[in-house]
């Protein structure tokens, strides 16, 4: 699962305490385990051997650059959906050449500067993002590939902020369209289409949609062939899960064990594979480290307000999302034997786990079973590597936390904490 465990009642990231790192760079502080990463992308290399695929990092769920640089240094590629992710990308060393290009709203500037990087493949979403596309290669006289992005229609029962491949969702086009597309735009001088691209939403707690959704994907290839369309490329979105609680997520194996079977003919006639993997390769690899301000009863309930809020993480407002929370340092009788919702221990009181901001909607954990905190106590949010830092805010005027990586005994910052500077450094009076 992760590298993030207690030792004496004092939580660990890999060799290195959580406490002291908190001590030396304060909180809010998001802290990385590299081996955590490492093992991750690492376990779904050897998982997936057998279809030797490219594996894309999804730049958007962790995107602080010595973590690209990390994941670069393995091999992997980069699955971007910004200018701003490729520019990112390209600055943690990647190759454009393993760079695979998604989104719906693809501006002029965008497409210029990926063409101009000679990025490897365009995921195209619409007839009229294709048309644009080919519009400008052929005005600057560059060639470039891309992929089809199809909605198989088949539900991820994931949250419904996070289902993308359903007949009526935003991104991709229907199934039924594609043939017509492949007809419009199929033998384009400047962009070749020939690569098929999905992703049904995240996180997918069963292999059963991945099975029906590849299935249907290589139906449309063959029937595309059939037409004289040459497919080489099967692009697979991400969505594989990760613990949010303990042992919650098939492992990599077992996506796997349901995926190769039908593919690996398919990629000894040819086919390339590319998986696009974020959240089960970062997620479990980070938490947020948070601080009790304070502690107070209102009603029935008891608060514990924290330097974190929904402008830190803001999973768990947005999508009523689970992550655990626990005290950094605790009574040996107290550490957690796993990461569960419902934990049975001495002692415990409900407590909702608050932020600062003026928003009732601003929790970290609502109704939850902790051991009694007090002022100064030091909390640990886990499974946050993954829509943590990438996507918190300065809402309410709060600077953005500070980054750090551990890797064995070490650690080091890699993001410094914002100052209050750094919040009006773009305005202008
Ligand atoms: N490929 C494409 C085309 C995607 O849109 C996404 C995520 C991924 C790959 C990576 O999915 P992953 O392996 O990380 O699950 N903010 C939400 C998740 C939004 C996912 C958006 N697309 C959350 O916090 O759960």
């Amino acid at each position: 699962m992760d590298d993030f465990h207690y030792q004496d009642g004092s939580l660990c990231c890999e060799e290195v305490r959580a406490a002291d790192i908190a001590r030396s760079v304060s909180t809010p502080c998001y802290v990385y385990s590299a081996a955590t990463l490492r093992g991750h992308f690492t376990r779904l290399r050897e998982a997936f051997a057998s279809l030797n695929p490219l594996i894309c990092y999804s730049v958007k769920c962790c995107s602080n650059l010595a973590i690209l640089r990390l994941l670069t240094g393995l091999g992997a590629g980069m699955d971007v959906v910004s200018g701003g992710e490729i520019f990112r990308a390209l600055q943690a060393g990647g190759d454009p050449k393993k760079f695979v290009y998604a989104g719906v709203g693809k501006s002029d500037a965008e497409i210029r500067f990926a063409l101009d990087q000679e990025i490897g493949l365009f995921n195209v979403e619409s007839e009229m993002e294709f048309e644009n596309l080919a519009r400008i290669a052929r005005d600057r006289g560059v060639r470039t590939r891309a992929a089809l992005r199809i909605n198989p229609d088949v539900d991820p029962k994931t949250h419904r902020y996070t289902t993308t491949g359903k007949r009526e969702s935003k991104f991709g086009v229907d199934l039924e369209r594609a043939m017509a597309f492949f007809r419009s735009f199929g033998h384009d001088p400047f962009v070749a289409l020939r690569g098929i691209h999905l992703h049904i939403g995240s996180p997918v707690y069963s292999t059963a949609p991945y099975l029906e959704s590849v299935l249907k994907a290589l139906a449309l290839i063959d029937d595309l062939a059939a037409q004289g369309f040459e497919i080489d490329t099967l692009d697979l979105g991400g969505g594989f899960g990760a613990d949010y609680e303990s042992d919650q997520s098939p492992l990599a194996a077992e996506y796997a064990r349901a995926i190769v079977p039908v593919l690996q003919d398919r990629v000894a006639r040819g086919l390339c594979i590319i998986l696009e993997p974020g959240r089960s390769i970062a997620a479990n690899a980070g938490i947020l480290l948070t601080r009790v301000e304070y502690v107070k009863r209102s009603g029935d309930r008891n608060f514990a307000i924290c330097d974190a809020g929904m402008h830190t993480l803001l999973r768990p407002s947005h999508y009523g999302a689970f992550h655990f929370v626990w005290p950094v340092e605790c009574d040996a009788s107290l550490v957690p034997s796993r990461r569960a919702r419902e934990l049975i221990l001495p002692g415990l009181q409900r407590t909702e786990v608050v932020g600062p901001l003026c928003e009732t909607g601003d929790f970290l954990a609502e109704d939850r079973m902790l051991p009694p905190l007090v002022r100064g106590d030091l909390l640990a949010v886990f499974t946050a590597g993954a829509y943590g830092m990438a996507m918190a805010s300065r809402y309410n005027s709060h600077p953005l936390p500070v980054e750090v990586l551990v890797d064995g005994a070490a650690f080091r910052v890699i993001r410094s904490r914002e100052t209050y500077e750094d919040l009006i450094q773009h305005e202008r009076v």
